[in-house]
């Protein structure tokens, strides 16, 4: 029989075990064609259909219209970071940044290599344990966007609400909740995000631009670095990542038999509930580390009374079949990423396995 663990790694991360098993089945014989959708050209049919079924459902499930352009890129996440500014970034512009984590603070430094950066709100100070109310947040005349990280994936924060900014364009980051939640996806001008947590495997980013601000987007860059030809091309203007675009269609048919995003949610808010509850109950053994009102739905993120306790359970969890509990090098302690693959009842068995170990220790 085949070993399956409760896989709480924060990215790559688990997938739905329904999807692996299609991309199996699937893997030696993509319907009739007598060979893996892996081996197959990018401008053969099958593959024109997988792209745009997963443009078609990207815009289906986040609610968006024929206004965004959805594109299927390269890079990672962090190979956004460049691109924002590279195509938005006008003549006396700056671009503005709410540093709430490590991952925008990365982007915030990309900004700077390319032209002029406005640091828009931060909470480093403060160890990063929030993310802004959104009054705190402030940007200039001349930004041309402001760019925000729906989820910090680190630190284990997440905005339940977004700013108003008008005219200014809003930028989101969302790698690590994607697909997680119901809110107005509307309200972003570009967003971003790697595959390898909520959409299948790394080495696809999806990405969707609204037409107003494509429409800002800087003529003259090199072809593969600018969005224009993405948006052009259905992103086929050389060879795309073909498997993550068949398996990221694929996650996306799978949250639609979960009920859609208002499905997801439901289930999202039942394992971050149970998880925290968890914590709450006994706060003198599992110290959560970010506040309450910004704690993340995806990262759940706590210390333990001390590390040796901390190595002690990542060690103990590993054993009992839970793995990948282990905190960002940066920041250390425990956290567990509870991506919409994972299922309610994993969390249940993993607090289960809190409460043995802290009654043992
Ligand atoms: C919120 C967030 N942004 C960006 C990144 C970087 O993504 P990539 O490794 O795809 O460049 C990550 C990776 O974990 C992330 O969690």
């Amino acid at each position: 029989m085949t070993k399956r663990v409760i896989n709480l790694n924060p990215g790559p991360s688990a997938v739905p075990l329904e999807v692996l098993k299609i991309v199996q089945e699937e893997l030696l014989d993509y319907r009739g064609t007598g060979m893996s959708i892996l081996e197959s050209s990018h401008r053969s049919p099958e593959f024109e259909e997988i792209n745009d079924q997963t443009i078609a459902l990207v815009r289906e499930l986040l609610g968006l219209g024929e206004n965004y352009h959805v594109l299927f890129m390269t890079g990672g996440a962090s190979t956004q970071f460049a691109l924002v500014p590279m195509n938005f970034l006008g003549p006396g512009q700056v671009g503005a940044y709410v540093d709430t984590g490590e991952w925008p603070s990365k982007a915030l430094k990309e900004c700077k290599l390319l032209g002029g950066a406005h640091l828009a709100f931060s909470s480093k100070a403060e160890g990063y344990r929030r993310v802004p109310k959104m009054n705190e947040i402030k940007w200039p005349e001349n930004a041309a966007y402001l760019h925000v990280c729906s989820n910090n994936t680190i630190e284990g924060t997440q905005f339940h609400e977004f700013p108003d900014t008008g005219k200014v364009p809003l930028v989101c980051d969302m790698s690590s909740d994607i697909a997680s939640r119901r809110f107005d996806f509307t309200k972003f001008a570009l967003i971003f995000a790697g595959a390898q947590k909520n959409l299948g495997p790394s080495g696809v980013t999806l990405v969707a631009i609204r037409d107003d601000f494509m429409a800002r987007c800087k003529e003259g860059l090199p072809t593969m670095f600018t969005y224009r030809t993405y948006a052009k091309e259905k992103s086929l203007y050389n060879t795309p990542p073909v498997f993550g675009v068949y398996f990221m269609k694929l996650v996306l048919e799978w949250i639609k038999r979960q009920g859609g995003l208002a499905g997801i949610e439901k289930i999202n808010r039942a394992k971050q509930d149970l998880l925290y509850r968890t914590i709450d109950s006994h706060a003198e053994f599992y110290r959560g580390t970010a506040e309450k009102e910004s704690r993340s739905w995806m990262n759940v993120t706590v210390r333990l009374p001390n590390e040796d306790l901390e190595k002690k359970f990542i060690k103990e969890a590993k054993a009992g079949g839970i793995v990948g509990v282990k905190g960002h090098r940066s920041v250390g302690g425990i956290r567990f990423s509870i991506y919409n693959a994972v299922t309610l009842e994993d969390v249940q068995k993993t607090v289960e396995f809190m409460e043995r170990f802290r009654k043992a220790n």
